[in-house]
C-alpha cells in the first residue's frame, strides 16, 4: 500500500472537518465531491449555497449535497467569529468595523472556525497566493506550543531508491520563511522530523544542509547552519542530525564517509533541511523538474491546527491528497 494509500484509510477510520474556503472554485468541487463520495472527510463548503448547487448541476456533481455550506456573508456564528477576531487581534488594533469585513473573507472565516473548534483543518491556494493563504493562519490559529515557526515541507517521491528511505525524503523548508535565523532553522528541523514520523511513519534522519560540510568553508551563513544543528541538539537531544553537511555528503554514503567520518547522518539522511527559502524552493523544483520526483505539498509544520496551501496550478487530485493529508495532520495533533 503506498503512503496515499495507507493515509485515506487512516482519514476515512477518523473523519476530520475540513473547510474549503474557495467553495466555489471548480476544482474544488470536484474534490469535494469525490472526497464525500469516497468518505475521507466532513467538508464544509465556503460559499454562497444556490453559485454552489448551480455548479453541481452544471458539473454533475451528486455528492455535495453531503457536505455543510457556509454563506460567508450570511450564518447564523458570524457574530461570535467577529468578537472572537477582535479579542485575538485587539492588540493589533483590530476593531468591530475591520473585524465585519475581515469575518466574511472566507480565508479569515476558515481560520476562525477552526480556532472556534468548528473545523478541524483548511486547505485553500488554488485560487489565493501562498501569502493571503498563510496570513490569517498565522495571525488567528498560531503555532504550536514550544515551536518557533510556521514551515512547509515538500514529500519528495523520488526514483532513487538508494538515498533518504528507499527514494522517499522530505525538503524544507520550501514555502515559508525566506531567511530564517539559526533558532528558526532549528524549529524547523524540529518540525520536520515531526512531520516526516507522523506522516511518512520513518525514523528522522536530519541533514542540515550547506555549501560547507564540516568545517570545508567558513562564513556567516555557514555559521547559521552549524548553530542552528546546535539548538535543534540542545532542544530534542534524541532527534538524529547532523550539520552543516552538503547535500551529496548528507545523501551519498561514500562521499559522507569521506568528507563527514563518523557522521550519525551523512550518507543517510532522509529529511534535508534548507538554509533558506530560496534553496528550498528552487531545490525542490529542480528535483521534481530535472529528476521526475513526485512533489507532495508543501505540507504546512508547526501550525497549532493544520493549513495547507494548494499551487494555483493544483489538479482536482492534489486538492483530494493534500485534504488527505490535512485529515492526517489533524488526527496527529489530536
Ligand atoms: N511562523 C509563525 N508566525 C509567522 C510566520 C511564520 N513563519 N511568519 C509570520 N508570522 C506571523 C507574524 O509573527 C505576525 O503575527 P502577529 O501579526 O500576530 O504579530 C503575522 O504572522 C504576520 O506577520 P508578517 O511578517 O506581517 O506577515 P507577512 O504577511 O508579511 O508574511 C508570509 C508572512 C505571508 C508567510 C511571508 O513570510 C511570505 O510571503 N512568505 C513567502 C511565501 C511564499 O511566497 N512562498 C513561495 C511560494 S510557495 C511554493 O512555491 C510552494
Amino acid at each position: 500500500m503506498n503512503l496515499i494509500d495507507k493515509m485515506i484509510q487512516r482519514a476515512k477510520a477518523d473523519k476530520q472537518r475540513i473547510v474549503l474556503p474557495e467553495g466555489t472554485e471548480e476544482r474544488t468541487l470536484r474534490a469535494a465531491d469525490k472526497l464525500l463520495s469516497d468518505e475521507i472527510a466532513n467538508i464544509i463548503l465556503l460559499g454562497d449555497q444556490n453559485e454552489i448547487n448551480i455548479k453541481a448541476e452544471q458539473f454533475g456533481l451528486t455528492n455535495l449535497n453531503n457536505a455543510v455550506i457556509i454563506n460567508p456573508k450570511a450564518h447564523n456564528k458570524k457574530e461570535d467569529y467577529i468578537n472572537l477576531l477582535i479579542e485575538l487581534r485587539k492588540h493589533k488594533g483590530m476593531t468591530y468595523e475591520k473585524a465585519v469585513k475581515l469575518v466574511e473573507d472566507p480565508l479569515y472565516l476558515s481560520c476562525l472556525m477552526i480556532k472556534s473548534g468548528d473545523a478541524d483543518g483548511e486547505i485553500a491556494g488554488a485560487q489565493n497566493t501562498t501569502g493571503d493563504v498563510l496570513r490569517p493562519a498565522l495571525q488567528i490559529i498560531k503555532t504550536l506550543p514550544g515551536v518557533k515557526v510556521v514551515s512547509g515541507a515538500f514529500i519528495m517521491f523520488t526514483n532513487t531508491p538508494q538515498y533518504g528511505e528507499d527514494g522517499v525524503l522530505l525538503f524544507a523548508d520550501c514555502a515559508v520563511m525566506p531567511n530564517p535565523t539559526a533558532d528558526e532553522l532549528a524549529s524547523i528541523a524540529i518540525s520536520s522530523a515531526k512531520t516526516m514520523q507522523s506522516l511518512v511513519g520513518v525514523e528522522p534522519k536530519v541533514a542540515m544542509l550547506s555549501f560547507s560540510t564540516k568545517g570545508s568553508a567558513e562564513h556567516e551563513m555557514v555559521d547559521k547552519v552549524r548553530e542552528a544543528t546546535r539548538i535543534a541538539k540542545e532542544t530534542d537531544p534524541e532527534l538524529k542530525i547532523d550539520g552543516e553537511l552538503q547535500a551529496d555528503a548528507a545523501l551519498v554514503a561514500e562521499v559522507g564517509q569521506t568528507k563527514a567520518p563518523g557522521s550519525p547522518i551523512a550518507g543517510k539522511a532522509n529529511i534535508l533541511v534548507f538554509p533558506t527559502l530560496e534553496s528550498g524552493n528552487i531545490g525542490y523544483k529542480l528535483v521534481q523538474r530535472l529528476g521526475n520526483a513526485q512533489a507532495v505539498g508543501p505540507v504546512l509544520q508547526g501550525m497549532a491546527a493544520p493549513v495547507n496551501d494548494l499551487s494555483r496550478g493544483c489538479s482536482v487530485e492534489d486538492i483530494y491528497n493534500m485534504v488527505t493529508i490535512t485529515a492526517n495532520q489533524a488526527i496527529g495533533l489530536k
